[in-house]
């Protein structure tokens, strides 16, 4: 498979007048951030030759293109975005040259994306969500853009479309007490504002999918009532904490009895 190219391609399209990545919040190269995610999966969780993958969130494919080289030709993978251009990026570099990664749009509202929700002629609605089918599903950056009741409603959507023993590798801001505790007054994040569910915080009152923190108590509480557990948890560097491999919070979910 030639990733060469669709990682040009993320570099040099540009269509909203900067690169592709950059609508993912991204601000690094995605090829080597590319990789390094898919090294960080791998390094928690066992992925099969013949793995059903879900991205949720899977933005232009940083994380798509690394499984489409590793894995074998019985690999599937779905990724489901709410931006257009991201979806039509996709489908245009990936499934052509990887047919079974496949890529859908959720027609959902975000304020956050609003300037960027222009049609694209290969975005596909998303019409069909398998159910107990995936190996392993992913929400790379997706969790700290949603408030409470989206991050639910995604929750239960992957504990429903995973297998019995699936896992779900997902990343967070989690506001624990040493992340409170390297939090200075001159630091990037803040979450000082209660979300508008009140289940969660906002770093921009004003844009509040701009970035969203749960407390440790707040995260427990929406895995539980959505069937997950934690596994394992990598926190991240974002508070200022030192010694972390990763800058937001990573989890690796397993299934649990919901509440
Ligand atoms: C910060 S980006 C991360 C993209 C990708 N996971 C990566 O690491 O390159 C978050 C992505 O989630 C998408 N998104 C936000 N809410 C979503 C939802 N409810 N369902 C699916 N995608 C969503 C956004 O459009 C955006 O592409």
């Amino acid at each position: 498979m030639n990733s060469a190219r669709i990682w040009n391609a993320m570099r040099e399209e540009r269509p909203y007048g900067f690169p592709i990545y950059g609508l993912v919040g991204a601000d690094g190269d995605p090829e080597p951030e590319g990789y390094r995610n898919a090294d960080r999966i791998q390094s928690l969780t066992e992925i099969a030759d013949d793995a059903r993958i879900l991205d949720i969130g899977c933005g232009c494919g940083r994380v798509a293109v690394p499984f489409a080289e590793r894995l074998g030709p019985k690999a599937s993978y779905l990724g489901i975005d709410i931006v257009p251009v991201l979806v039509g990026f996709c489908a245009r570099h990936i499934t052509p040259v990887r047919p079974t990664f496949q890529f859908r749009l959720r027609a959902q509202p975000n304020p956050h994306y609003a300037q960027f929700m222009q049609d694209d002629p290969d975005a596909r609605l998303l019409e069909h969500m398998p159910q107990e089918h995936y190996d392993l599903a992913l929400g790379i950056s997706l969790f700290t853009h949603l408030d409470a009741p989206d991050a639910v409603a995604v929750l239960r959507e992957v504990a429903a479309a995973t297998r019995p023993d699936g896992k779900f590798y997902a990343t967070f801001f989690v506001l624990d007490e040493v992340a409170r505790e390297h939090i200075q007054p001159t630091s990037r994040f803040q979450f000082k504002h209660a979300s508008p569910s009140y289940r969660a915080f906002v770093e921009r009152p004003e844009d509040t999918s701009f970035a969203v923190a749960y407390t440790a108590e707040q995260l427990d509480a929406i895995l539980r009532e959505t069937g997950w557990a934690v596994e394992t948890h990598l926190p991240g560097a974002w508070s200022g904490r030192q010694g972390c491999r990763t800058y937001q919070d990573t989890l690796l979910l397993k299934k649990a009895n919901p509440a």
